[in-house]
């Protein structure tokens, strides 16, 4: 194959094993840090206090900020900006899920570049440089502590858009697997179902390439091992740990290789209907690798084998079917809503598939050339 000029972004550095979130302030130190602006999701409970007690053992000045809302709106991002400017942070640290290391990267972005957020939508927008960011995931699921990007609602706009490049991503990730051990069961699933279509995705999409094929391999195989035993069986350390590693490494793959109509949906659905990330996308997942089967079905084999499937003596048809088969029935095993369940009017259809035709740059990543009758259709099985 020969490769056409491109662009890799292999990640910051990653501290990664149980217990390691302890060295926080140690590694904030290493950035220099004197005043930390500690950003991080109020449903972690007591846990904050514990890392605010660290930081300010190791003689960091902190000033926090909880005031986190799931698909943080842009808004919200000016807003904590705004409140760490006046204090004269020197270092973002992010605790909580994809929305809050997306809300500390919107911050750490406006602390040396002026709002509105709006203004650096794509890529590589961001002109000034800005101060370390050091991210903690709580959820296994986005992979925001090794991407390039933050992912920014507008509920003005109904919509969901990126700003990415390099004044953008954390410097340093935390991943500590015990953080993860209280992570309720739905939303272990649904980040998990997130991180497995991050993978998936940069697999079979157009960017795909030997870089993100690696690492979206081995997504696969760890989260298909691990996802069930995560979400049932929380106090599970290996099985949070291969989560957290998996989601990770999906993360890298799609940082690389870009996402594809499974998120062109999920996005939309997530601005116009509320609906959580992880569940947007599970519920669309398996209806288009069903629907993008034909064109790649060596790489939906692959996809399979990394899932840890026996495809031996299958057609390629069978193979593919069973692989999205095993998709449904993890969805099942997961209790992931339908879109009806999960409160989706039908009259939003038509918006929906206007913004993933018009909107989405996922969809140009597809394998598949998409139509707007066929993302209807999507939506209408996903129903
Ligand atoms: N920047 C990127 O590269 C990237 C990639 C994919 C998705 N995203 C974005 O990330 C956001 C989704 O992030 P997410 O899926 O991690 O969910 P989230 O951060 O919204 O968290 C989901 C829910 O779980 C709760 N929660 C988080 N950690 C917990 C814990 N340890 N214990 C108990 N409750 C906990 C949160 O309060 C929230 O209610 C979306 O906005 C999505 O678009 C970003
Ligand atoms: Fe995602």
């Amino acid at each position: 194959m020969l490769m056409q000029q491109r662009m890799f972004n292999l990640p910051p550095v990653i501290h990664f094993g149980p217990g390691v979130s302890k060295n926080v302030g140690k590694i904030a130190l290493e950035y220099g840090a004197k005043k930390v602006f500690f950003i991080y999701d109020k449903a972690l409970g007591e846990m904050p206090k514990g890392i605010a007690k660290i930081l300010k053992d190791d003689g960091l000045d902190v000033l926090e900020f909880n005031e986190i809302v799931p698909n943080p709106p842009e808004e919200m991002m000016e807003e904590a900006a705004k409140i760490g400017r006046d204090a004269n942070v020197d270092l973002v640290l992010a605790v909580g899920g994809g929305s809050t290391i997306d809300t500390a990267k919107g911050v750490k972005v406006l602390l040396t570049n002026p709002a509105p957020l709006y203004q650096y939508f794509g890529m590589g927008t961001v002109k000034n440089p800005t101060p370390p960011l050091i991210a903690i995931p709580t959820t296994s699921g986005t992979g925001s502590e090794v991407t390039s990007m933050t992912i920014i609602t507008s509920p003005k706009n109904s919509r969901k858009y990126a700003v990415g490049g390099r004044h953008v991503p954390c410097e340093a990730a935390i991943a500590d697997p015990e953080l993860l051990i209280p992570l309720p069961a739905p939303v272990t699933a649904s980040t998990g179902m997130d991180a497995l279509t991050h993978a998936i995705e940069a697999y079979t999409c157009k960017l795909a390439t030997p870089i993100s094929d690696i690492f979206a391999i081995k997504a696969i195989e760890l989260i298909s091992n691990s996802l069930v035993k995560a979400t049932y069986d929380g106090e599970n350390l290996e099985a949070r740990s291969d989560m957290l590693m998996g989601s990770l490494m999906a993360g890298v793959a799609f940082d690389n290789a870009m996402v594809a109509l499974t998120h062109s949906i999920a996005h939309p659905l997530s601005a116009r209907c509320g609906l959580g990330h992880g569940a947007a996308n599970a519920a669309v997942l398996p209806y288009v690798m069903e629907y993008n089967a034909p064109v790649c079905p060596e790489r939906t084999i692959d996809v399979g084998v990394a899932m840890g499937l026996n495809l031996q003596g299958l057609s390629r048809e069978e193979a593919c079917k069973k692989v999205v088969d095993a998709i449904f029935d993890l969805n099942k095993t997961l209790k992931i809503p339908t879109l009806k369940e999960a409160g989706v009017q039908k009259s939003v259809f038509q918006d929906i598939v206007n913004d993933a035709m018009t909107y989405e740059p996922p969809t140009q990543f597809n394998p598949r050339k998409v139509t707007a009758a066929d993302v209807l259709a999507i939506l209408e099985k996903a129903y």
